[in-house]
């Protein structure tokens, strides 16, 4: 394990790139776009919007459908204010802020030498000779109030992070649940942050979403070392699972004198993004801090009984909380390739290729009639198609032509495509016939497939 550095060169050009792709193919649009946009906030697109649930999907089924020591739970975005006086949010999560009185700009006083000046571009507010303030401490939550009257007896947060809801939610979800130690609630959703500089296209934003697990364990700091470390190996599996591989994972083994105050252990999992190695996810061991917190400031017992032992305590936590947006930000850059290939007239030209991995693919199988005038062709198509959007997303393009077709789904990360021609029609002989051209994405290999063999071959492939 290594410390945070920064080993790989920023790629500014392929950043640009990627971007543009996802505004041209409809991926991510700026939010309120028409009206000049809202700094930190972003629309996913239709394909967007399929890659985005493909991932939580993803995670939620490997954290709860395939184990037994894990529930799911949905809690609200608005909490009683007094959840984050316990949390200590109100009174700590704040990023430090600088303004420059030379070019009115505010900036986070720990990210000046990475951050633009805002008269000098090329150069950083560390850089540029800016006359700045004091840094002070600016809390990140949201504040808006809870019914007509607007005083401080209705303020409430818009939440920072979905962990509180089950922190606060422990004893219930234990009761129903039915689990002994070591047990898990999971929970996906939105957060909000007004975070002082948003930056990186969707990397910090201003709301985003979180898939957080809170994993309960006995109260030892050696299980709490342990499940932190057999944590992280898990997700690093998964990262894997959604191809994005270890090698591109660097692990920053958080120093003691930078853990939150809450925690004795956390991991850092970072992506080599084109802009540079930055956090993905964090895997930490917040020891009792949090329950024990609730517990004092409620007054309602947050403990848990050990049957075998005949004793109460407060189990300890490992969370590994990872950013849904920064996990789609790093797939999109994991997947985008450009290559040169040969064109039906055999002439080269580059591909833009997105090379998701088929189980989180926003579309899974393309699906073309070889012409569109033809209607045997066109029935048989529709035929594959409603065999097939059963069971996965699919795309039905009759227009243009057949290679600009297979492009166009290259650029979408469409792993598979299924040509319907004359051959499916028998027009070339009898053992052809309802067989259909399977192509794969990355390879660009074709092979004949019967119809009645189709989801038997795609289903193992896109689903794991
Ligand atoms: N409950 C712990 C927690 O919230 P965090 O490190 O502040 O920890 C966890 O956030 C993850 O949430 C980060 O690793 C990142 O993926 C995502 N995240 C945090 N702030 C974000 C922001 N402003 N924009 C996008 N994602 C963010």
């Amino acid at each position: 394990m290594t410390t945070a550095t920064d080993p790989q060169p920023r790629d500014a050009q392929k950043m640009e790139k990627i971007v543009s792709l996802c505004k041209r193919r409809g991926f991510i649009f700026q939010s309120s776009e028409i009206y000049g946009g809202l700094n930190g906030a972003w629309d996913y697109g239709p394909l967007g919007v399929e890659l985005k649930r493909a991932v939580k999907d993803h995670w939620w089924r490997h954290m709860t459908q395939l184990r037994d020591d894990i529930v799911g739970m949905d809690g609200s975005i608005l909490m009683n204010r007094a959840v984050w006086k316990a949390s200590g949010h109100e009174t700590t999560f704040s990023d430090p802020m600088v303004d420059c009185k030379t070019c009115k700009k505010r900036f986070r006083a720990d990210q000046l030498d990475t951050s633009e000046c805002g008269q000098k571009p090329s150069k950083t507010p560390a850089t540029c000779g800016g006359d700045f303030t004091e840094a002070r401490a600016f809390n990140l939550m949201f504040k808006t109030y809870v019914g007509p009257v607007e005083d401080d007896s209705s303020m409430a947060y818009l939440r920072p992070e979905t962990a509180q809801a089950m922190f606060v939610q422990f004893k219930n979800v234990l009761e129903v649940a039915r689990k002994k130690l070591p047990f898990g609630i999971v929970q996906i959703g939105k957060a909000f942050r007004n975070e002082i500089n948003p930056r990186n296209f969707t990397f910090r934003s201003r709301e985003f979403e979180q898939m957080e697990l809170e994993y309960f364990i006995p109260d030892s700091e050696a299980d709490g070392l342990r499940w932190t470390d057999y944590w992280l190996e898990e997700r690093l599996k998964w990262y894997e699972s959604i191809g994005i591989p270890r090698s591109k994972i660097h692990i920053y083994d958080v120093p003691k004198e930078k853990l939150a105050h809450y925690s004795k252990k956390t991991y850092d999992l970072e992506y080599h993004f084109p802009f540079g190695v930055q956090e993905l996810e964090g895997i930490a061991y917040r020891t009792d801090f949090d329950l024990k917190q609730h517990q004092n400031a409620s007054g309602k017992p947050l403990e848990y009984f050990d049957e075998e032992q005949k004793r109460k305590f407060i189990p300890h936590v490992v969370e590994p909380s990872a950013g849904v947006d920064r996990t789609v930000l790093a797939i999109l850059c994991e997947a985008y390739a450009e290559e040169e290939v040969k064109d039906e007239a055999g002439k080269t030209e580059t591909r833009t290729v997105l090379r998701f991995a088929p189980c989180i693919a926003p579309i899974k199988c393309g699906i073309f009639p070889l012409l569109k005038n033809k209607p045997e062709l066109v029935a048989k198509a529709k035929e594959v198609r409603d065999l097939l959007r059963n069971h996965m997303t699919i795309f039905y393009d009759d227009a243009g032509a057949i290679g600009r077709r297979y492009r166009r789904q290259d650029e979408a990360g469409t792993p598979f495509g299924v040509t319907i021609d004359f051959d499916t029609l028998g027009e070339k002989g009898p053992e052809l016939k309802d067989t259909v051209t399977l192509r794969e994405r990355d390879s660009m290999k074709q092979e004949r497939v019967k119809i009645s063999s189709l989801l038997e071959t795609l289903m193992p492939k896109i689903r794991t």
